[in-house]
C-alpha cells in the first residue's frame, strides 16, 4: 500500500525530529542512546523519502551533508556586521593583574568624565563598591579553544549564513560546511521572530571525535590527519560539503555577534544561558569569576585539567561580565579592552631518543633527526623530530638512549629542549646504554663523502645523490613552484630509483604508458598527471625562479628578484654587488644566487627546460617605479604567526615598501601581532594606522596580485 502524502510528511517530520533529539544527545549532551547504525538508518531514510518526494528544506538535519556552494569555484565574501577580533595576551599572573587595573582605571576615568558631563557635585566621594578601582569586576572566563573562528547567522531561526573570521571585516562564506556542524541547530523555533541573530564561536574537533576520525580513515586506507586544529580548519574551507561532513566538526559558542529584534541581556554569563536555552552549544567548562584572583585560580585549575579535556587549548579567555562596561572599554585597534586571553605555556612532555639518523636535504644538508618513543604533545603524536645540526646537539649534551623533554606550542615544528635525568627506578631497568652521536663521513644515500660547510654538514655529491635529486624534483613539482598535481613524494621516489628521471628537465619528457607502470597510478592518473605536467609550462617568472631550489631564494625573495630585473637574462647576468640592491638581499644570498648562475650544468638545464616549452612573461620593469608601496615605510611588531619576520620583510620590500624598526611620524603603517608593546603604543600615540596580521596578509595578497 502506497503511503498518501500527508503520512509521508509526517514520517520525515518524525525523522527529522527524531535524529535532531539524537544529535543533541550525541554531540551536546555527550550521551548516545542509540547505535551508529540506527542513527544512520534513520538519515538514509529522510534522505530518501526527501528525494522521493522532493521535501528537503533548508533546515532539515539531511541538509548537515548537503549540496556544494552555489558558486562551486570558490567562497562568496561576507562583510561582517561588526567586526571580528582578536585578542590581547597575558601569560603570567602580574600581566593579569596590570589587565584588571587598566580595565579599573578606565572605568573610573570614564565614570567621572559623565559626572562632570551631567554636572553632578564635584565633592561627592563615590562609594566604594561602585568604584571600579576597588570594587570587585565580575568576569566570564573560558576555555580558549584551539580552533577555527567563525560567525553563525539565524534569521527567523533559520541558520542562514557561516562565515569564517577571515581578516575581521571581510570573511568567507562557509554557509554550506557550517550546515555539517552537528551541535550546531539548523532551526531554533524559539527565534523564529528575531529577524537576526549572530552567534560567535570556535568550530573544532573534539579529541576522541579526532582518534575516531583517523581510525576510520586509516581502516578505510585513506590517509590520517595530523592535528584536530589544521583538520578542523582544512574541512571548514573545503568546496565539498559532503567531504566536510566526514570531519566530525563541533562548535562552541563564545559570544554574540549582530543582532535585530533581539533583547540581549546586560550579562554575558546571563547570555550565555539564554543561548544554551536555544540548543546553541556554549562550552560548559566556562566559570563566572569574581575578582581577578579567581580568574587566576580558574586559569590554573584549567590548566592542571588540560589533558582530560575533550578537546585541544591553548589557554583560557578571561571577559567582563557586563555589556555596559564592555561597551564603555570599547576597543583597541584588534582587540576589545575587556578581554584578554590568559596564554597557556607550550606543552612539554618527557620521552626517549631512540635513535638519532641523519636525512639529505635538498641543497645536500646532512641533517640530523632524531627517532623518539612516540609521545603526544601539543595536539600531536610525535616520533621524530629534527635536531637541526651538530652544534645543537652538542648544546643540548645529546646522546642515544637519552630522556629529553620535548615542547610544541601551535603549529610550530616540535623540538627537543633539553635532556633530562632518567627517573631512579628506569635508571636500573634502561637496558639502552647512551650512545654518542657522530656524523656520518659518507652520505648516508649514496655514499659520497661528507663535508663541514659551517655549522652544516654537506654530500659532496650534488644532483646526482639520489636524495637531493628526488628533494630538488619534489621541491620543483611543489605546490608554490611548479605546482605540478600529482607528481608527489612517493611517484617520484618511484621515478628516480627506475632511473626516469635523473632532474626536474625529465619531467617534461615522461609519457603517459611509463607513468601508468608505477604502483598506484592508472591510466587515469597517468593522464592528469600528462596534463599537469603540460599545464606548468606556462609559468610566471617568480615560481620559475622559486622552482629552481637556488639555495635561500624563497617565494618571497624570488618575487624580489623578478620585480626588480624583469627577466630571468637580466638576473642570470647580475654579480653579487648588483644583487645586493635588491629589497632583503644580503650577501651570503647574493652569492649563492651568482653561483648558481654561473654555474655550466645549471645553464644547461635552464636552456632544456626552455626547449622543452616552458615559458614565463617577463615583468616590465617600468612597473617598478609603480610599486603599490612605494616611498612608504611600514614597521613590523609583535609575533607574526602565519609568517616569518623575514618573509614579511621580503614580501614589504617586493611592494616597495621599507620595513623600518622603529615608529616615527614618518611611518605609514604599523603591523602589530601579539605581544606588540612599546611601538604599538607610540603608533597609536602619533595616529598612524595599525593593523593586524591578518589585516596585513590580505592586503599583501590584493597589493601582490595587483
Ligand atoms: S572571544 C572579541 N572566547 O581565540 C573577542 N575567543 O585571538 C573575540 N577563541 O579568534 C574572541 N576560544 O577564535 C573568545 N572562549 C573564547 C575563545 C576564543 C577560542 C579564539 C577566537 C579568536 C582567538 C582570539
Amino acid at each position: 500500500m502506497t503511503k498518501t502524502p500527508e503520512k509521508i510528511r509526517d514520517e520525515v517530520g518524525d525523522l527529522r525530529k527524531r535524529i535532531e533529539h539524537h544529535n543533541h544527545l550525541y554531540y551536546t549532551l555527550g550521551s548516545p542512546q542509540i547505535p551508529d547504525d540506527d542513527y544512520d538508518a534513520l538519515m538514509s531514510r529522510l534522505i530518501e523519502l526527501e528525494r522521493k518526494h522532493d521535501l528537503a528544506t533548508p533546515d532539515s538535519p539531511s541538509q548537515r551533508v548537503g549540496s556544494a556552494p552555489a558558486d562551486s569555484e570558490g567562497f562568496g565574501e561576507v562583510k561582517h556586521e561588526l567586526p571580528m577580533q582578536s585578542l590581547d595576551k597575558v601569560s603570567d599572573k602580574q600581566a593579569l593583574f596590570d589587565f584588571e587595573t587598566r580595565i579599573g582605571k578606565r572605568l573610573q576615568a570614564a565614570e567621572t568624565e559623565t559626572e562632570s558631563d551631567f554636572e553632578l557635585i564635584a565633592d561627592s566621594t563615590p562609594d566604594s563598591t561602585s568604584d571600579p578601582t576597588t570594587a570587585q569586576l565580575d568576569y566570564s572566563c573560558e576555555p580558549k579553544i584551539d580552533g577555527v573562528a567563525v560567525s553563525v547567522l539565524y534569521r527567523r531561526g533559520l541558520l542562514q549564513r557561516g562565515a569564517t573570521r577571515g581578516d575581521g571585516v571581510t570573511g568567507e562564506d562557509i554557509t554550506h560546511n557550517v550546515r555539517t556542524v552537528r551541535n550546531l541547530p539548523l532551526h531554533i523555533p524559539a527565534l523564529k521572530n528575531t529577524p537576526q541573530l549572530e552567534v560567535r564561536g570556535e568550530i573544532f574537533i573534539s579529541k576522541p571525535g579526532f582518534a575516531e576520525l583517523n581510525r576510520r580513515s586509516e581502516a578505510e586506507g585513506g590517509k590520517t590527519f595530523v592535528n584536530p586544529r589544521n583538520t578542523a580548519a582544512g574541512a571548514v574551507r573545503q568546496l565539498d560539503p559532503a567531504a566536510t561532513a566526514r570531519i566530525p566538526l563541533q562548535m562552541y559558542c563564545y559570544g554574540v555577534g549582530f543582532t535585530e529584534g533581539f533583547n540581549l541581556p546586560d550579562k554575558l554569563d546571563e547570555i550565555f544561558t539564554l543561548l544554551e536555552s536555544f540548543n546553541l552549544p556554549v562550552n560548559p567548562d566556562r566559570a563566572a569569576c569574581k575578582g581577578v584572583s579567581a580568574c587566576l585560580d580558574y586559569c590554573l585549575d584549567l590548566l592542571a585539567r588540560r589533558d582530560r579535556l575533550d578537546y585541544e587549548i591553548d589557554g583560557a579567555v578571561i571577559k567582563l561580565n557586563s555589556r555596559t562596561m564592555q561597551q564603555t572599554l570599547g576597543s583597541n585597534v584588534r582587540s576589545p579592552r575587556w578581554a584578554t586571553a590568559y596564554k597557556f605555556p607550550a606543552e612539554e612532555k618527557s620521552t626517549t631518543v631512540l635513535d638519532v639518523q641523519f636525512q639529505v636535504g635538498r641543497t645536500g644538508t646532512v641533517t640530523p633527526v632524531a627517532r623518539l618513543k612516540p609521545v603526544f604533545v601539543g595536539g600531536v603524536t610525535v616520533s621524530n623530530t629534527t635536531l637541526h645540526n651538530m652544534d645543537e646537539i652538542e648544546r643540548l649534551g645529546l646522546r642515544i638512549g637519552d630522556r629529553v623533554i620535548v615542547r610544541r606550542a601551535g603549529d610550530v615544528i616540535p623540538k627537543v629542549v633539553k635532556v633530562i635525568e632518567p627517573e631512579p627506578e628506569a635508571k636500573s631497568k634502561t637496558k639502552t646504554k647512551r650512545k654518542k652521536i657522530t656524523v656520518p663521513q659518507k652520505c648516508p644515500v649514496c655514499d659520497a663523502p661528507v663535508e663541514q660547510d659551517g655549522v652544516l654538514y654537506k654530500c659532496t655529491a650534488g644532483i646526482t645523490c639520489p636524495a637531493q635529486r628526488k628533494e630538488s624534483i619534489r621541491h620543483f613539482a611543489s605546490r608554490t613552484a611548479m605546482d605540478i598535481e600529482g607528481l608527489g613524494e612517493k611517484l617520484i621516489e618511484q621515478l628516480v630509483d627506475a632511473g626516469r628521471l635523473t632532474s626536474v628537465k625529465d619531467i617534461y619528457t615522461l609519457k603517459p604508458d611509463e607513468l601508468a607502470d608505477m604502483e598506484r597510478m592508472g591510466d587515469k592518473s597517468a593522464a592528469n598527471l600528462i596534463a599537469a605536467i603540460d599545464k606548468s609550462r606556462q609559468t610566471t617568472l617568480p615560481r620559475f625562479l622559486y622552482s629552481l631550489g637556488i639555495r635561500e631564494v624563497g617565494e618571497a625573495t624570488a618575487q624580489g628578484l623578478a620585480n626588480h630585473y624583469g627577466t630571468l637574462e637580466a638576473i642570470a647576468e647580475a654579480d653579487e654587488d648588483a644583487l645586493e640592491q635588491v629589497g632583503d638581499i644580503g650577501p651570503i644570498v647574493a652569492k649563492h644566487i651568482a653561483a648558481f648562475f654561473a654555474n655550466k650544468g645549471n645553464q644547461a638545464l635552464i636552456k632544456a627546460l626552455r626547449k622543452q616549452g616552458m615559458e614565463w612573461p617577463d615583468i616590465p620593469v617600468s612597473q617598478a617605479a609603480e610599486k603599490p608601496l612605494a616611498g612608504e615605510t611600514w614597521v613590523l611588531t609583535g609575533t607574526l604567526e602565519q609568517m616569518t619576520r623575514n618573509e614579511a620583510k621580503a614580501r614589504l620590500t617586493a611592494l616597495g615598501a621599507k620595513a623600518a624598526g622603529s615608529v616615527s611620524a614618518k611611518t605609514h603603517c604599523v603591523v602589530a601581532g601579539p605581544g606588540a608593546g612599546s611601538k604599538l603604543a607610540k603608533a597609536e600615540e602619533l595616529g598612524i594606522e595599525v593593523i593586524d596580521e591578518a589585516a596585513f596578509l590580505s592586503r599583501l595578497k590584493k597589493l601582490e596580485n595587483t
